[in-house]
């Protein structure tokens, strides 16, 4: 009976690349997926951007777009890397979608109607300039223990303490650099404290929903008991707002896991699929959240407890897997390895990390490593080594002498490789995501197919006249050995996989083609080369292309309190808004200087442009200025101002613009324009 599966991975933040930390996720999901669907079952997997949230927020403002063009810009380049990797989606979709909207108001309502939602004020830290709240880590100032400066709100990543933003020594905001304000507000609560939630929980976080190692941790968290979780925010905010409450949203981390039902749904409406089937609380539908485990607070707790008293099923399975360290260390943008997929992709084939990924991988919460040295060795010695070499030994003489067509299989070879792998372990260690002790498997099949070919030596069969029939026989049957590791590595190795089909000439392989001898007298094409080595210079390459010179740009620290805490702080950095920052030299490659207007006019038949004579001192310069509906010209004659000097001129309908003036503005109004303090003169460099 083909299982109906729902498969997840956790929704990447709108607001960064999709690096090789990412894709420890990604690839293992997807190798699961391939798994699942090369076995016959509906399996669908669902992702989504992760769009909502301050930093998005503020990062639209700062490149002066809307969020929404922000977030689907994202979405292409994080789809553009997804598929780079293989990683196939059934539907990759955003939260910012009305079926998610709708799930959120959904399951809110009904915990508000279930009496689990509660309205308190609360005080917080306000922007009195930004005229908004800010998040922890938008707050800094000085560490109250070691007295470092400019620390965030939540943690000193000079002496590793933790604390309230409260505590901060002049604080300030990272967003506007004013002293923030102590203010009032209220915020909506899910009532995590209610013991309905703490006995369903109890019940709930032990395996198979979790793993057991997870099942401790948050064993502990429910012991030290849970707190009321904030899930609002109030505006300005990048979100939906909440329908009872005006001027409320809710906080990202609510609508987030909500994302995946919205992609569902999404896909659903596409493909005549019944959500309710999936999702009704006594669905014989599987779901399974492949998760990193800075979330698993998110997704073991909140989330089971959410679904469970809104009327849905929970989870079959949260999947949590550890962190991707590269070379023994966290990721380092100033070595180098802080590696964006996009960078990857330049460079190396994407079949190499997910071979590499997936021989790491085991099912358990474990970091794992990316030593890149190792990385090279080994996908060159078992790909390159291993596998293709016994398609690259045996099928030129298929061609070459027995014009493409295979001939009979050594029977009583295949029967004993069958006896010796086809026992269920590569399927039961892909089913349990051990995926290195499915390798470690078909790598010994592959040593055993290479050894039949060395013990026959069909290079010496090739020169003997009156073996062909032998040659052909262990020719074709080694093929058939490479069809078979083939089909057990597709998981991992789609487009690989898909190449061999084509030069086998065999439909896509499913999970019981297994084991069949390739048919006698069936034409295979020739072979084309299927996988080169990994050149270290290109690994080098790409670590070069990824090491910045890094102005001071702490990577935000953990924070050694509650988990949760730290991936809502991680929710609300990620990166500083004012990224990617400018060099000095950048800066000083604009040539700013105070200019005086000698004259300004009208300019017949422009609406927007007033044109001004500038005086720079040494000489003067023609601008024309869209100032016109802020500025009449006889108020600007005589004033100081300030202009880019350096600026290539410009052929305009009205004549040459010979530089820039630089005024203020946004939607509050402007322009308004620059002037200097008294006592600058024309011609001064601003610097
Ligand atoms: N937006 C949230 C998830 C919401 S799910 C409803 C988020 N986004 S993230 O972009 O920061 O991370 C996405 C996934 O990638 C998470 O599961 C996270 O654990 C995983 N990883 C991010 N960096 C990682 C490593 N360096 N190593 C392994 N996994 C990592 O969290
Ligand atoms: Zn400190």
């Amino acid at each position: 009976m083909p299982r109906k599966i729902l498969v997840t991975s956790a929704l990447p933040y709108a607001n960064g690349s999709i690096h090789l930390g990412h894709l420890v996720e990604y690839i293992q999901t997807d190798i699961w997926v391939r798994f699942q669907k090369m076995r016959g079952h509906d399996c669908i997997y669902c992702c989504a951007d992760d769009t909502h949230g301050t930093p998005i927020m503020l990062r639209a403002e700062k490149e002066g777009i809307t969020p929404e063009t922000l977030i689907d810009r994202v979405w292409h380049e994080h789809k553009r890397d997804f598929d780079g990797f293989h990683v196939g989606f059934d539907n990759y979709y955003s939260t910012h979608s009305p079926e998610t909207r709708h799930y959120a108001d959904t399951i809110y309502t009904r915990l508000r109607d279930a009496g689990l939602i509660e309205k308190r004020a609360i005080e917080q830290f306000y922007d009195p300039v930004k005229a908004m709240f800010l998040p922890d880590r938008f707050i800094k100032g000085e560490c109250p223990k070691c007295h470092a400066k400019d620390q965030y709100g939540d943690s000193c990543e000079a002496c590793g303490a933790a604390y309230q933003p409260t505590d901060l020594i002049e604080p300030y905001s990272a967003v506007s650099g004013a002293a923030p304000v102590r203010k009032q507000s209220d915020h909506y609560f899910f009532k995590l404290s209610d013991p309905r939630c703490a006995d369903f929980l109890r019940g709930w976080i032990v395996p198979p929903h979790v793993q057991a190692e997870a099942g401790n941790k948050l064993n502990e968290w429910l012991e030290g008991g849970l707190s009321d979780w904030d899930i609002s925010r109030d505006t300005p905010y990048f979100g939906f707002e909440i329908p009872d409450a005006p001027g409320k949203y809710y906080y990202v981390w609510l609508d987030a896991p909500i994302g995946y039902m919205g992609s569902f749904r999404n896909y659903c409406d596409r493909h005549g699929l019944d959500f309710d089937e999936y999702w009704k609380p006594d669905s014989s539908a599987e779901v399974y959240h492949f998760i990193g485990k800075d979330i698993l607070y998110f997704h073991a707790l909140f989330w089971p407890a959410e679904l469970h008293h809104a009327g849905f099923r929970t989870p079959s399975g949260v999947f949590c897997h550890g962190f991707l360290t590269v070379n023994g260390s966290k990721m380092s943008k100033s070595r180098g390895t802080f590696i964006t997929a996009e960078s990857y992709l330049k460079h190396l084939n994407p079949e190499w990390l997910r071979y590499y990924y997936a021989a790491k991988l085991n099912g358990s919460m474990e970091d794992i490593d990316l030593n890149l040295e190792d990385f090279a060795a080994r996908v060159n010695s078992d790909l390159v080594g291993k596998y293709v070499n016994i398609a690259s030994r045996c099928a030129g003489f298929i061609s070459k002498k027995f014009g493409g067509r295979l001939g009979a299989c050594d029977r009583a070879a295949t029967a004993e490789f069958e006896a010796a792998f086809a026992k269920g372990e590569i399927a039961e260690s892909y089913e349990s995501r051990d995926f290195g002790r499915a390798l470690r498997e078909i790598m010994r099949l592959a040593d055993a197919a290479n050894l039949y070919i060395a013990e026959k030596k069909p290079w010496e069969m090739a020169k003997q006249e009156g073996r062909e029939a032998e040659l052909h026989q262990v020719c074709s049957t080694a093929l058939t050995l490479f069809r078979d590791l083939t089909l057990y590595l597709k998981p991992v190795l789609p487009t690989l996989a898909a190449q061999v089909e084509a030069f086998l000439d065999i439909p896509a392989l499913g999970w019981t083609d297994a084991w069949a001898p390739l048919p006698e007298g069936h034409t295979i094409h020739e072979y084309q080369h299927l996988m080169t080595r990994i050149d270290p210079k290109k690994i080098e390459a790409m670590v070069d292309e990824n090491k910045q010179n890094l102005a001071p740009t702490p990577e935000p620290a953990p924070v050694k309190h509650a988990q949760h805490q730290q991936a809502e702080a991680k929710a609300e950095t990620v990166a500083s808004p004012w990224e990617p920052f400018i060099s000095i030299d950048d800066f000083t490659k604009v040539d700013l200087r105070v200019a005086r207007i000698a004259n300004a006019e009208h300019v017949e038949g422009a609406e927007k442009l007033l044109k001004l004579t500038l005086d720079l001192g040494t000489e003067t310069r023609t601008v024309f200025a869209g100032i016109k509906a802020a500025y009449s010209p006889e108020s600007l004659v005589g004033r100081l101002t300030v202009m880019v000097a350096n600026l290539a001129p410009r052929k305009m309908k009205f004549g040459l613009s010979e530089g820039m003036v630089l005024a203020a503005s946004d939607e509050r109004g402007g322009p308004f324009l620059l002037s200097p303090d008294g006592g600058a003169q024309p011609g001064m460099r601003i610097k």
